[in-house]
């Protein structure tokens, strides 16, 4: 095995596939064309217009390294191996060559480029369902690519099958390119760690198997029905984790101690009192998270309260608390930017670039958090000592309890919930983490929908003026605006009820001061004449002066009134609700807050109509 560099990986691969007629291309930004994803989370995302059929103008054979970002997994982070931002490595075919040439070089490189000993690869492949069939050909494919490496390899030896859940890849998001897949894995030689099972196999996660590659076979496409069509073409898409390999081919036990993250956790360390082997899971944390600040900001992404600027702020926040827990000065991120920054020197040269910016952001937002931060982290400690205190009370405290804690930190500190739980779990204490997620989700819940104050409550520390899940303002110039596109998604409701039919019902809203996003059952596409009839419908109750009233009833009263409510659950047990109508137009059980008369709204406009999911619509719209 070759002990290379993660720059080498990078260079041979791409130089590989050069060779063998791939143009290679620069990584796009991680933010995606398709605005229905927030990043970039896999090296095809933006290739999929091409994998659909629309020809490339660098032709039919396309490599690069792209920089992806997850985070769905973010509490996961930490770990051994998962990470927010991370480089693939891929190559493409667009309906030119397929699985015999894709098989064939992914074991060639490998074994002769990267210096893998055959014996030590495995691979698994698709077992075959009502949509599509076994992947026998893939099998033989590989039968004989192992024989030319004198290994012997059949299904059940070093070959196996599994089911969709495994072994088949895409479509990011409802619909698009996706197809059976064939998985590439190293067995590292550990020791199997019986806390995972009793027996080992490739997918088991104790660590000695590891996923290396993926060749995905893209010659479906899944409809928004949820139907499996041929493609026009038969295309390749591979993925390699850059990262992964490294920790590999570098043989380390993770990958953080590879050539990308161990210099960084080495100057942290210079200004930490904790040394890495005693918290390596916030050294991790804080690694992986000032790494996918310094690319996000890279690619112009700001700390906000929406979309993808709140995830960098929640990655900031995070690492900033962790770095709290080791004791590091405060600008702490300075070294760590820096050594970021010359890590990626050559492959992405344009981060050096923006090291004033990155540096810049990074210490606004400490600024913002950091003293709801001490404040907070102030009212926990006191919390768990007058709870330790009480030694009877604090074996008996409950789930609910926890729960109610988080969404107190969330509400009074800005403190993401599972951040809380995270605390509290450094602090000692034991509980069911889902199940004090679930009691502070749910009084979040609620205290949107009911509370007496409404929304209008004011978030402390946290600097938020206004925070339900459907609407975030951060001041009062935002309040007013996103106040006005509340009142604006009542009326679009109704609208889209009276041009397409009482089958509309709101499957979600999200509203910032920018825009409202609105999601709908509907079956189809909106042609361009309803969306107009519904605009209309919309700016003549603008134009009409309608008065905004807001009316406390049971829900039995308010479903006799006709008021539309979709959540019935939510409300159950609740003796008063909210009921807001709009002149005679709309009326709706909502928390509010809305304008008082809807002549102060402006102008309503749809800026995009797209699909949400299988049988829901989502309507962006703003008010101009
Ligand atoms: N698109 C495939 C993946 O992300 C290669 O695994």
């Amino acid at each position: 095995m070759k002990n290379l560099t993660t720059n080498q990986i990078r260079e041979k691969y791409l130089k590989f596939f050069e060779q063998r007629g791939h143009k290679i291309l620069p990584s796009a930004s991680l933010l995606p064309n398709d605005k229905t994803v927030l990043f970039i989370t896999a090296g095809m995302q933006p290739l999929v217009p091409h994998l659909l059929g629309e020809p490339h103008p660098e032709g039919k054979r396309l490599a690069s390294s792209q920089k992806c970002l997850r985070t769905d997994d973010i509490l996961e982070v930490g770990d051994n191996r998962h990470l927010t931002f991370f480089e693939m490595l891929g190559n493409w075919s667009l309906g030119d060559y397929f699985k015999k040439e894709a098989i064939n070089w992914s074991l060639e490189l490998l074994v002769n480029e990267f210096g893998l000993d055959p014996k030590n690869i495995y691979v698994t492949v698709f077992e075959g369902d009502k949509d599509a069939p076994k992947d026998q050909e893939s099998i033989d494919i590989w039968i004989d690519a192992f024989k030319n490496v004198g290994i012997d390899a059949s299904l059940g030896n070093r070959i196996y099958a599994y089911p969709k859940e495994k072994n088949w890849w895409g479509p990011v998001g409802n619909s698009g390119p996706c197809g059976p897949d064939t998985e590439i894995f190293y067995d590292t030689g550990k020791e199997h760690d019986k806390k995972f099972g009793e027996k080992c196999h490739v997918n088991c996660d104790c660590g000695k198997y590891v996923e290396i590659w993926n060749n995905v076979f893209m010659e479906y496409e899944k409809t928004e029905k949820g139907e499996y069509k041929p493609l026009k073409q038969k295309n390749v898409d591979t993925g390699m984790g850059l990262e992964r390999m490294a920790m590999v081919l570098q043989k380390k036990e993770t990958v953080f101690e590879t050539d990308v993250f161990y210099p960084a956790i080495e100057e942290l360390q210079k200004i930490s009192s904790v040394e890495y082997v005693y918290q390596k899971h916030s050294y991790r944390i804080i690694a992986d998270h000032i790494k996918a600040s310094c690319f996000l900001i890279s690619d112009g992404i700001y700390p906000s309260n929406k979309e993808q600027g709140y995830v960098l702020r929640r990655l900031i926040r995070r690492a900033i608390r962790h770095a709290k827990m080791l004791n590091t000065k405060k600008d702490f991120y300075v070294p760590l930017v820096k050594k970021v920054i010359q890590i990626y020197e050559t492959a992405y040269p344009e981060l050096a670039k923006k090291q004033n910016q990155i540096l810049t952001e990074i210490e606004k937002e400490e600024e913002k958090f950091s003293k709801a931060l001490s404040n907070g982290l102030k009212y926990l400690k006191n919390w768990g000592k007058k709870m330790g205190a009480q030694t009877i009370d604090a074996e008996n405290l409950t789930e609910k309890e926890f729960g109610e804690l988080a969404f107190y930190m969330y509400e009074s500190y800005g403190f993401p919930i599972d951040d809380t739980i995270e605390e509290l779990n450094n602090m000692g204490w034991q509980f069911d983490k889902y199940q004090v997620r679930k009691v502070a989700e749910e009084k979040f819940e609620k205290h949107r929908e009911v509370s007496k104050k409404g929304a209008e409550k004011k978030f402390g520390g946290h600097g938020l003026l206004l925070q339900t899940g459907e609407l975030k303002a951060a001041d009062e110039e935002e309040l007013k605006k996103v106040t006005a596109l509340h009142t604006a998604t009542h009326l679009l409701h109704q609208a889209l009820r009276e041009v397409l039919g009482k089958h509309v019902q709101q499957k979600g809203s999200d509203i910032t001061a920018e825009r409202l996003r609105f999601d709908f059952s509907h079956p189809e596409k909106l042609t361009e004449e309803q969306k107009q009839k519904i605009e209309d419908l919309v700016n003549r109750q603008i134009q009409k002066g309608l008065e905004v009233k807001c009316e406390e009833m049971s829900l039995k009263d308010a479903e006799k009134s006709g008021a539309l409510g979709f959540f019935k659950d939510k409300y159950q047990g609740i003796k008063k609700l909210k009921v807001y109508s709009i002149g005679d137009f709309s009326k709706e059980i909502c928390g509010g807050p809305h304008v008082k008369n809807t002549s102060q709204m402006g102008k309503f406009k749809i800026k995009k109509e797209s699909s949400s999911s299988a049988g829901v619509r989502r309507i962006k719209a703003v008010l101009e």
